[in-house]
């Protein structure tokens, strides 16, 4: 059984891509030091696959930890490197928080694994596009001067993955530029477990409709768009964690003959703000309780990839459509409000 270190293993993207790795043959080990995770989560992996993964609480900002962690694990084959920040909010707030966690946990990693061949893959996100002059966006589109010092991070670490590579032939290294991931596992038993007042389209639905919240905002309808409200490319999480496994497989295989590249993670459809929240009504049975109101400051107007390089190259494509992203979204917040196996609000 190949080990794959999966870095925020505990998150909402990297719980679910545990679930698949133990799905295709993979032992999965987790480091994580819960800064936007609930223990809980590993109970809830185990429940799904019967197998309780390997958890190791620290931070990867902390160098010499990760070098004792690699050291004393040399048969770890793959890393899948999650844990980050990710509110782009709160980036601008405190910059300095998110370069310094998002990068120092990617340098140790990086030097760490350094003296032999490692598979490594890299959770980028579409953000790198900002708004593309030409959609769908494909891997090739000039990326954008950032929006924000979240975004940058991923832009700058996009180069110093692609620079590593260059350099050490140890390195083997694919970057995934997710678009919008939503949804939860079938089981409901994991899914996102947003803090405070959600940010994002989807956890603010699913909170509105279970009475946690009044009322949504629908940010803007006067944009350049059909029907007026903005489009993004939705992906289910499960379709997202499942491109995660055929990245490592594509990296044992020897990968596309370079060191790195990039693959964007979408459906290859946009769907509109009203589209989703239709979507939503449809596939629950729910009304929901929504408003339209100003845009978003930094909001994009559009966006959506071209994801036929994923398909021809990595051999993934997305399979589950907006009503099942909307489905198992409901079917996890309901499962908080019932059980809610995490302590948490
Ligand atoms: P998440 O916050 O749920 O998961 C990230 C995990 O990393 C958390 O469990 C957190 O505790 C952990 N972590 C953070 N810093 C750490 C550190 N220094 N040491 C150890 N653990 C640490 O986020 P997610 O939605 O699962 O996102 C995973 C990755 O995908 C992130 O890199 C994010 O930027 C990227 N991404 C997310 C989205 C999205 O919309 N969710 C879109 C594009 C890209
Ligand atoms: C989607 C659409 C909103 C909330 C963000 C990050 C991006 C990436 C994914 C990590 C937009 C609209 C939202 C609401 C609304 N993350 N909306 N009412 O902005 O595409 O991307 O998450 O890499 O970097 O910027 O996602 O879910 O916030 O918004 O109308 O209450 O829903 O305006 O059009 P976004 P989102």
């Amino acid at each position: 059984m190949k080990k794959i270190l999966v870095t925020g293993g505990t998150g909402y993207i990297g719980s679910h891509t545990v679930v698949e790795l133990y799905e295709a043959g993979y032992t999965p080990i987790i480091v994580d030091n819960l800064s936007n995770s609930n223990i809980g989560v590993l109970g809830q992996i185990e429940k799904i696959t019967g197998k309780k993964p390997e958890f190791h609480n620290f931070d990867l900002c902390d160098e010499r930890k990760v070098q004792d962690f690699v050291s004393s694990n040399p048969d770890i084959e793959g890393v899948i490197h999650f844990a980050a920040y990710k509110a782009v909010g709160e980036s601008v707030e405190k910059p300095l928080k998110y370069y310094h966690n998002n990068f120092f946990s990617l340098i140790n990693l990086l030097n760490a694994f350094s003296a032999k061949p490692v598979n490594f893959v890299f959770s980028s996100s579409c953000t790198v596009y900002g708004q593309p002059d030409e959609l769908p966006v494909t891997e090739a589109a000039e990326v954008k001067r950032a929006e924000s010092p979240y975004g940058n991070t991923k832009q700058i670490a996009e180069e110093i993955l692609r620079e590593s590579a260059a350099s050490n032939s140890n390195f083997h290294i694919l970057s995934l530029r997710y678009f919008n991931p939503v949804g939860a596992h079938k089981s409901a038993l994991i899914g996102e477990l947003p803090l405070g007042i959600p940010q994002n389209l989807v956890p603010f639905i699913t909170q509105t409709a279970i009475g946690k919240r009044e009322k949504i905002t629908v940010y803007g309808d006067d944009y350049n768009t059909p029907d007026g409200s903005a489009i993004r490319d939705y992906i289910h999480v499960v379709d997202l964690a499942k491109a995660h496994v055929a990245a490592i497989q594509l990296l044992e295989q020897g990968g596309n003959n370079k060191n790195y590249d990039v693959f964007n993670i979408g459906t290859g459809k946009g769907s509109s703000v009203l589209e989703v929240i239709n979507a939503f009504e449809k596939a629950t049975g729910e009304k929901l309780n929504y408003q339209i109101g100003a845009r978003r400051s930094g909001d994009i107007e559009k966006v959506w990839g071209d994801v036929s390089k994923s398909s021809k190259e990595l051999g993934w494509k997305a399979e589950l459509d907006i009503e099942e992203m909307m489905r198992s979204a409901w079917a996890w917040e309901v499962y908080l409000k019932d059980v809610n196996p995490f302590d948490t609000e």
